[in-house]
């Protein structure tokens, strides 16, 4: 998938880690005044995405109609679908980027997954299927040319067989309530069958949305995307959502680790949103929310926001936003930082842009203290030579070094450094002494 967009990893924030489908449009622009407000913005977080909930119903000539109970501003006389236009504008007037949500089959995860959502499509069977299965060039050409979104994520729920009753939604937002019976949008839901849809998705994104738009595959499982999300969008999805537990964070991980040579720029594999600000991540755990966060940037992967950021937490504020772990984040190489591990202790090497720069992250996933160790061969260094080492969350330089670089890990604790040295000549590097992957 070759088009400009997301050279560095897309940051931003998205309302479903705290808001699942009762999210609202005040919520929304309050979050992106914030953003800009705190600074978060200037520190690169551009983009302001709208996630499932906002589609009301699919008319019968296959236009979307917006919940505008939701969106106040997308009610526009005279119109029967709405527009996102004015939410849009108001974004991009304050200079930051919106995305969209829609699935690859007839229904979105919500409707699958979430039979209680306050916020589910309403009407008869057809009404209800708000995916962009059979749609794609009609709802890309809305979402982009009219309503001027910069950003699609594309879910993969609507896709496989089955049957299942809905309970009724909010009074009001429903008449004629018939069971909803969702029939498979294609015969097996197999990863080629999958990917098909999202190449089908993806010319009309590209079509309507131009060089410019991001599309982010949000399929895993059996659909597999990790295998070929780099050939149909700009990230994709490697796990299961995120929980807000440390187990969950950790297979997060570990589900990105062989697709290290997928990402590059325009390329990122995606182990879903950050959790930080929620649950083993809250403002009372923030040895594990700088963890998470090392472990995110030092992996390029998209940063995007999943707390309610109006709910000030200036320490949660000083982790996202720190400026150097960022940069180590978006660094214009884009290499996806490579680990190996040591029971507990895991280190992670990446080859930044500047000749010999590489960001190292030393992570104790366990509850027992660690001491990590990073080799110069596993740095890619001339043998003897030394190099300067900056602790990137400390924000001070540490003593030059020599061989080797060791640090001491409190229980979920993370070391993050940018080091700079002399690289070796490749050639002279042994095979068995190259970073082993975990
Ligand atoms: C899936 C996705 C989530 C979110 C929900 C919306 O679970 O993985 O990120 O978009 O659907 O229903």
């Amino acid at each position: 998938y070759q088009t400009s967009a997301a050279q560095t990893p897309p940051m931003g924030w998205n309302p479903w880690n705290a808001f699942h489908t009762d999210v609202d449009e005040a919520k929304i622009r309050a979050v992106a005044r914030t953003i800009v407000d705190s600074g978060l913005a200037r520190k690169g977080y551009r983009f302001i995405n709208i996630d499932d909930g906002w589609a009301l119903r699919r008319l019968a000539d296959g236009r979307l109609r917006i919940r505008d109970s939701m969106f106040p501003s997308a009610k526009i006389p005279a119109s029967d679908t709405g527009s996102f236009k004015p939410f849009t504008d108001y974004i991009h007037s304050l200079g930051l980027k919106a995305g969209l949500y829609t699935d690859i089959g007839r229904n979105t995860c919500a409707q699958v997954w979430d039979a209680n959502s306050p916020n589910l499509p309403v009407g008869t069977v057809a009404e209800r299927q708000v995916g962009s299965f059979g749609h794609a060039a009609q709802d890309m050409r809305t979402m982009f040319a009219d309503w001027r979104f910069d950003y699609v994520k594309i879910d993969a729920c609507g896709v496989a067989d089955y049957t299942r009753d809905v309970a009724p939604v909010k009074a009001g937002d429903y008449q004629a309530f018939a069971p909803l019976i969702v029939r498979g949008n294609i015969p097996e839901s197999d990863p080629a069958s999958v990917e098909k849809l999202y190449a089908t998705l993806g010319d009309a994104v590209r079509r309507w949305g131009g060089e410019a738009a991001v599309l982010s595959i949000c399929a895993w499982g059996e659909a597999l995307s990790p295998l070929w999300g780099h050939v149909r969008g700009n990230l994709w999805r490697t796990s299961p959502d995120i929980e807000f537990t440390w187990k969950s964070m950790l297979g997060n991980i570990d589900s990105m680790v062989d697709g290290a040579l997928y990402a590059g720029p325009g390329h990122w594999n995606d182990p879903d949103m950050l959790a930080i600000g929620h649950g083993d991540f809250d403002a009372t755990h923030l040895v594990e929310a700088r963890s998470h966060f090392t472990m995110w940037a030092i992996m390029a992967s998209p940063l995007l926001l999943g707390y309610d950021v109006r709910k000030p937490a200036p320490a949660l504020l000083d982790i996202v936003g720190n400026p150097e772990v960022i940069a180590i984040d978006q660094d214009a190489a884009g290499n996806q930082g490579v680990p190996y591990r040591d029971g507990d202790a895991m280190v992670v090497v990446r080859t930044l842009t500047s000749p010999g720069a590489r960001a190292v992250a030393m992570f104790n996933r366990g509850t027992e203290p660690v001491t990590a160790q990073v080799r110069w061969e596993q740095l890619g260094f001339a043998p003897g030579s030394r190099a300067t080492v900056r602790d990137v969350w400390a924000r001070r330089n540490r003593a030059t070094a020599a061989g080797t670089i060791t640090a001491e890990l409190p229980a979920h604790g993370a070391v993050l450094l940018r080091v700079e040295g002399t690289p070796a000549d490749p050639d002279t590097v042994p095979l068995d002494e190259m970073p082993a992957r975990v």
